[in-house]
């Protein structure tokens, strides 16, 4: 379930030769999940000490099950909004949330729970520790922008009562958080903004499931693949290892503390074009069907990067046709198969 392309990671470990990891101790929340998981694998292969946080709401226990026999590696299963951990960790990635739209559609309260009650425990945690902590936003803080590429100095266009309010309203509300912490007590601390991300290990089932995702699993089964709106809105796809890369660069560089960036690729897809992509490379017999737009969707989403590629040097590598590639090959060598 677990084993990923050995040439992502050994990538990720050139890219990341740099950093100074060995030996110190990481907080991962949210780290059962996606992204989590490989930022925990990646740590680990580097020697580091790694605490991981869950509750296993949307991440999956086989995302992990391969790193517990190390023993620089400790899984909680913990909701960080109910219990305050009694750690002291040099670095904290904070990820923990509910993503997936349709998930937080179906939780409204736990995902305002876990961005707002659970990002103060974390920031408190930081605090008390004087850790470095980087906090995962999303593109989802512009809500329907007006601007494109859209620049880290645009100030959103979101609804606040709306049915997706419960993750683009509390996101933004972590941000103020994080920059109150950071102006009251001098946290050391950054806020990414992250734009699609796809790989292995991203969900592609039931609630959780993500567009691509989704587009994959129902093609590599031969099932129409559902396009919500008549697919001409965009969406930018960046492949899992640049945006593992963007995440260490940014916690790890110097003059990051404070500071607020987008990650992303700044390549523009069409949701259709997706979706055909998707068909063509799996030889799938599989044809599109269209559902009505959900309410606020927003039409297109590119995310201006200049200030990660002065500051961090942060440009992403992989092609979408590659990215899809290995992800279709981990699906399938995965028996990933079950929408
Ligand atoms: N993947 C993307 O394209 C994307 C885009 C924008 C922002 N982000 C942000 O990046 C972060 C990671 O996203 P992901 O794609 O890996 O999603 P994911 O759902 O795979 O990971 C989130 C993890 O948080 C855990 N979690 C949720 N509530 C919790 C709680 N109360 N206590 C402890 N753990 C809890 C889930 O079980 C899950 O493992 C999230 O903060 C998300 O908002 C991701």
């Amino acid at each position: 379930m677990s084993i990923i392309a050995e040439s992502d990671i050994t990538l990720l470990i050139q890219n990341s030769k740099k950093f100074r990891i060995s030996n110190k101790e990481f907080l991962i929340t949210g780290g059962a999940g996606f992204l989590g998981s490989w930022l925990c694998e990646i740590l680990l292969a580097k020697n580091a000490k790694v605490y991981c946080v869950d509750n296993l709401s949307s991440g999956r226990a086989e995302n992990i099950k391969h790193l517990r026999t190390n023993k620089s590696f400790i899984f909680k299963k913990i909701d960080i909004t109910k219990k305050s951990l009694n750690l002291k960790p040099d670095y904290i990635f904070h990820l923990a949330s509910r993503p997936s739209p349709d998930d937080y559609l179906k939780n409204p309260l736990k995902t305002i729970n876990v961005n707002t009650d659970g990002t103060k425990q974390i920031l408190e945690l930081a605090r008390r520790a004087d850790s470095k902590l980087l906090f995962t936003s999303t593109s989802e803080v512009y809500g329907e922008a007006t601007v494109f590429p859209t620049p880290e100095s645009y100030f959103g266009n979101v609804n606040p009562s709306g049915p997706r309010s419960c993750y683009d309203e509390s996101k933004r509300l972590c941000e103020s958080l994080s920059m109150a912490y950071y102006r009251t007590y001098g946290l050391d601390m950054r806020i990414v903004r992250l734009f699609n991300t796809y790989g292995p290990r991203l969900r592609g089932d039931g609630n959780y499931g993500r567009a691509l995702s989704r587009f994959i699993l129902q093609s590599v089964n031969h099932k129409n693949l559902t396009i919500w709106g008549r697919g001409k809105q965009t969406r930018s796809f960046c492949y899992i290892t640049d945006m593992i890369d963007g995440l260490l660069r940014s916690l790890f560089m110097k003059t990051t503390k404070g500071e607020i960036f987008n990650l992303g690729n700044p390549k523009e897809t069409r949701i259709i074009d997706l979706a055909k992509m998707i068909i063509k490379l799996t030889n799938s017999k599989s044809k599109i069907t269209y559902l009505p737009l959900p309410e606020n969707d927003p039409l297109r989403r590119l995310p201006n990067i200049n200030k990660a590629k002065k500051l961090l040097s942060f440009y992403p590598k992989t092609k979408l046709e590659d990215g899809l590639s290995k992800t279709i090959q981990w699906n399938l060598e995965n028996n990933y198969r079950s929408l």
